[in-house]
């Protein structure tokens, strides 16, 4: 009974041994396409908010096959797209001049720190263009601390924080892919 119990266990053992040393063709399968991770997730997983970065990324039909160079369109291009949708948001709100005074008041800083944002994306943007690398990452730095000014304005009462963490984030996604450039 005893030799029959450790023949069972051995049999179970060298079916177990069996199946970690060749594991069956869909288990390899599988192991082989998670060793080549697309570039645009692993540049998610170096930012702030993953799920965010992979949303904003993969919106853009180019995400799976992405090199840094694309990579670096989509992303500089998603924060420009978006800084000028809020510059041209405050402008319509400070137009229609509703809200108390010192929500406009915030709004006119604002302004200015999202024109500068637009104009830092734009030369970023045209960095791209000709394949100017460096300084990028700075750039990024520096359009991140924009919308942060921006909702330091209003004395915790920004009525656009969701548009300030918006930029916030996609310049943290620009200052990880420009940070692609230092690793050759
Ligand atoms: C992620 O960050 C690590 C540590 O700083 C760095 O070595 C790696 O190259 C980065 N990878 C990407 C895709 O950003
Ligand atoms: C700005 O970015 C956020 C987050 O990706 C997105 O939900 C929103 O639609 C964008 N807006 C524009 C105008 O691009």
């Amino acid at each position: 009974m005893a030799i029959l119990r450790s023949v069972t266990i051995l049999i179970a053992f060298s079916v177990l041994c069996c199946f970690l040393t060749s594991p069956p063709p869909l288990l390899s399968a599988t192991a082989a396409a998670a060793d080549r991770t697309e570039l645009a997730t692993e540049v998610c997983r170096n930012t702030t908010n993953f799920a965010f970065c992979r949303d904003a990324i993969y919106s853009d039909p180019r995400a799976p096959d992405a090199d840094r160079y694309v990579l670096s369109y989509i992303a500089f291009g998603k924060a420009y797209s978006n800084a000028t949708d809020t510059r041209d948001y405050i402008a319509y709100k400070i137009k229609s001049g509703g809200g108390k005074p010192e929500i406009l008041r915030g709004l006119k800083k604002c302004l200015g720190h999202y024109e500068e944002a637009v104009r830092i994306l734009a030369e970023m943007l045209g960095n791209l263009d000709s394949e100017t690398f460096s300084g990028l990452d700075k750039l990024s730095v520096e359009v991140e601390g924009l919308p942060r000014a921006c909702e330091k304005r209003f004395g915790g009462r920004s009525p656009i924080t969701t548009r300030n963490d918006n930029l916030i984030k996609l310049a943290n996604i620009c200052y990880v892919v420009a940070k692609l450039y230092e690793y050759h």
